[in-house]
């Protein structure tokens, strides 16, 4: 797919004040420093178009970005980040599980894990939960410049395993790096896919 134009809307901590134009939309979730504001950055070619940071918790808001004025990416906060506390981490849950289960606009949801890491609980209760929700869903793998081709595929190969210890089928399956850019024609198409049909 290609991306003619990326603008950011609006920022905001309540699902009831995002866009209501009745645009599909596409989130992206995951815990902090997983890498969803650079995926973001990296699927539409503009650099700072979302907020970076090395260190986590730097998305607070619910972030929409309008592209090809046709459909939004949603980049999202992170969970189960606690830099200013319990109170802090708890409101953000809030945002978090009220945009997830009420946002009408929602069209799929993007879990993100690094592909370095062992299959992290957070990560497979958020599924879960999502599945129990009837949360559609696809899982992205993000930082796969950070290892060698073969280590990345051990990674994801074992990932899918353990899923399949708890769900009967896999959602769709995407591995990027938004350093390298790669993944990305799979993801927008796959985006495209579901936006025409
Ligand atoms: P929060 O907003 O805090 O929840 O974090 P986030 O998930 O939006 O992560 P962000 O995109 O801000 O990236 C966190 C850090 O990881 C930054 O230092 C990025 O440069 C780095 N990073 C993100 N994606 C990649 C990647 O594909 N490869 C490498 N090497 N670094 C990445
Ligand atoms: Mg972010």
């Amino acid at each position: 797919m290609l991306i003619k134009s990326a603008e950011f809307i609006i920022s905001n901590t309540d699902y009831l004040k995002c866009p209501q134009d009745g645009k599909p939309e596409y989130a992206f979730i995951g815990r902090s420093n997983v890498g969803k504001s650079s995926l973001i950055n990296m699927l539409t070619n503009r650099k700072g178009l979302a907020m970076t940071s090395s260190t986590p918790g730097k998305t607070m808001l619910i972030n929409h970005f309008l592209i090809n004025g046709e459909w939004y990416l949603v980049d999202l906060p992170g969970y189960g980040y606690a830099r200013r506390g319990k109170e802090n981490r708890d409101r953000l849950q809030q945002i978090i599980e009220d945009y997830v289960l009420e946002r009408e606009a929602l069209t799929s949801l993007f879990v993100l894990v690094d592909s370095r890491h062992e299959p992290q609980k957070i990560d497979l209760e958020f599924m879960e939960w999502l599945g129990e929700n009837g949360v559609p869903f696809g899982i992205v793998f993000t930082k796969g410049d950070k290892q060698g081709p073969v280590r990345l595929q051990q990674n994801v190969d074992a990932y899918k395993q353990k899923l399949l210890e708890t769900w009967e089928e896999l959602p769709p399956v995407f591995v990027t790096s938004s350093e390298k850019k790669s993944g990305r024609e799979e993801l927008l198409d796959y985006i495209e896919e579901i936006n025409k049909s």
